[in-house]
């Protein structure tokens, strides 16, 4: 087996990043059938469910609203619902609809039966957030024509659809708004290693690509419980065994680890610069997550939708109301002493 020249890194990791083309991946590999999709089975009995009583009352099912971290499968299920319905999807995002105007001819332009899948629901403007409660309420839009006290308003009729959005940060949604979602509100969960490493072996099969079971398992203990992560990390592992002429073994999915500075808990270099600046700039907290964003020139959005979650779900993190705290396991994981200090501070 012939090596191959691997004269700098830095080159190669750019390559790779290249590379990956996230969003090939995710028309590829994405569920549409409710058995390809694994894991968050709760979700998954609700949704039968209304789709079910929907499919038997002839009617588009509810409105329905998917939360949670990047990653973890919200478009996916949008996407699944209308395949399993039969039906089209029409796609938008909250920042996409600047006008009023916008949003009336998105609405218009539906067919019966059709699927709106509006994408970071949180970032809709407040006015389209008006027009929006008739539309998914009583299946209306009002129109306002001309100005001043010869303004009237019309009412359109709309034909019945289903509203489907989704957001990594519910927080932002107005409450009149996530009320108004009566199919249901559901807070997608972080998977479990196997329910990741089925998801591997789906996506390799997919991409005709042969591992073994220990590099399956090796992908899904790195893979920050992320469907999205866990076949970005597989293709990069693929890269590396191809180089090689290899098959898929745990070696090449180490490689492909190291390379991408990710560690046997699934964290990037971020997450642990995050850890690192709680533990030696502020003494393992409380500090704010505004004052951990400006020290590492980050945007707090980014630390709060990608990186927060799945260091709180390791409890790597505490929330507390005074910030953020570095828990005992946080210090243990990075080779620092924990202070009792900062078991005290949990207390
Ligand atoms: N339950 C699942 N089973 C199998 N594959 C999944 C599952 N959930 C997600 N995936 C895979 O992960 C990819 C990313 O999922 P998706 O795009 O739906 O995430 P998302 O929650 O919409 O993320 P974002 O918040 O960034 O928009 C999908 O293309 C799919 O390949
Ligand atoms: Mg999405």
């Amino acid at each position: 087996m012939s090596s191959p020249q691997l004269n700098n890194p830095e080159e190669l990791k750019n390559d790779l990043e290249k590379s990956g083309d996230f969003s090939f991946l995710d028309q590829t590999l994405r569920p549409n059938k409710f058995d390809e999709y694994i894991g968050q089975e709760t979700i998954k009995q609700n949704l039968k469910i209304l789709l079910q009583a929907a499919k038997e009352r002839s009617h588009p099912p509810e409105h329905v609203l998917f939360y949670g971290p990047p990653g973890l499968g919200k478009t996916t299920l949008a996407h699944l619902i209308a395949n399993e319905m039969g039906c089209q999807v029409k796609s938008t995002s909250g920042p996409a609809i600047e006008k009023v105007g916008d949003l009336a001819s998105i609405l218009t332009n539906l067919s019966p039966g059709d699927v709106l899948f509006i994408d970071e629901i949180h970032r809709l403007n407040k006015m389209i957030e008006e027009v929006l409660y008739p539309a998914m309420e009583s299946g209306v839009l009002d129109i306002i024509i001309g100005k001043g006290p010869s303004a009237r308003t019309i009412q359109l009729d709309l034909p019945p659809f289903t509203m489907i959005a989704a957001t990594t940060r519910v927080a932002l949604i107005s409450s009149p708004l996530r009320s108004r979602f009566s199919g249901g509100t559901f807070r997608l969960e972080f998977y479990t290693e196997d329910e990741i490493e089925k998801i591997v072996k789906r996506s390799a099969n997919i991409l005709g690509i042969t591992l073994s079971d220990d590099a399956a398992r090796e992908i899904a203990r790195c893979s920050r419980a992320t469907p999205r992560t866990a076949n970005y990390l597989l293709k990069r592992a693929r890269d590396f065994a191809q180089v090689h002429k290899g098959d898929l073994s745990s070696k090449y999915v180490a490689d492909a680890l190291a390379l991408l500075e990710i560690d046997e808990l699934g964290l990037t270099a971020l997450d642990r610069k995050i850890l690192e600046v709680i533990i030696e700039k502020f003494k393992g907290g409380p500090v704010g997550l505004s004052t951990i964003a400006a020290a590492l020139s980050e945007e707090m959005a980014t630390l709060e939708e990608v990186n927060e979650p799945y260091l709180l779900q390791l409890g790597l993190i505490e929330r507390t109301p005074r910030g953020r705290l570095a828990t005992p396991r946080a210090y243990e994981h990075l080779g620092f002493d924990a202070p009792e200090e900062a078991q005290r501070k949990l207390l």
